[in-house]
């Protein structure tokens, strides 16, 4: 099953039909299942929630899944420190100019998600995993600062 909260979110859903896949647009916030999760799938979302919403909803997320489930979790994150957040904004910048995107894009873009999103650390995000209960975190994926994480109910 996939969730969106954005109704505009669907047409993305079009390509993935098939008959074992259901897409609702939904707030994952308020999402009850009937069976136990073995996998779930979070691909940079949990940074648009409220501070307030990130950890119930892990922990509820947690509590929903299998033992031996696991949660592969992507999500943009934060330096580890106010220089290195400056020292690196910059550079990834740089490697979407790389990538064909125009400046006014890349500015555009910037101002979209202005306080939209709420990142966390790397470390933090670590923390914050185990804390919900998954006992194996281990990133498997990513460069700064997209990382994705695989975390395990045991
Ligand atoms: C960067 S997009 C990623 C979309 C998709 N997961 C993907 O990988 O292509 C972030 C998405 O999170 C969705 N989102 C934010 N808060 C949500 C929530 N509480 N429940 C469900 N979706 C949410 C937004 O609508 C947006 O489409």
């Amino acid at each position: 099953m996939g969730v969106d909260v954005e109704r505009q979110f669907q047409q993305h859903w079009r390509q993935y039909q098939r008959d074992s896949l259901r897409f609702e647009v939904r707030d994952a916030r308020g999402l009850t299942t009937e069976k136990a999760i073995s996998l779930a799938i979070s691909i940079f979302t949990i940074q648009f929630m409220k501070p307030g919403d990130k950890m119930p909803f892990l922990k509820r997320l947690y509590e929903s899944m299998a033992d031996g489930g696991a949660l592969l979790i992507a999500e943009k994150s934060l330096a580890s420190s106010a220089w290195l957040q400056d020292a690196l904004t910059f550079p990834y910048y740089d490697a979407k100019l790389r990538n064909g995107f125009r400046s006014k894009q890349i500015l555009d873009k910037e101002r979209s998600l202005r306080g939209q999103m709420t990142l966390w650390e790397r470390a933090k995000l670590e923390e914050n995993l185990q804390s919900a209960g998954f006992a194996e975190v281990q990133c498997v994926w990513g460069h700064f600062p997209f990382f994705c994480y695989l975390a395990v109910k045991r």
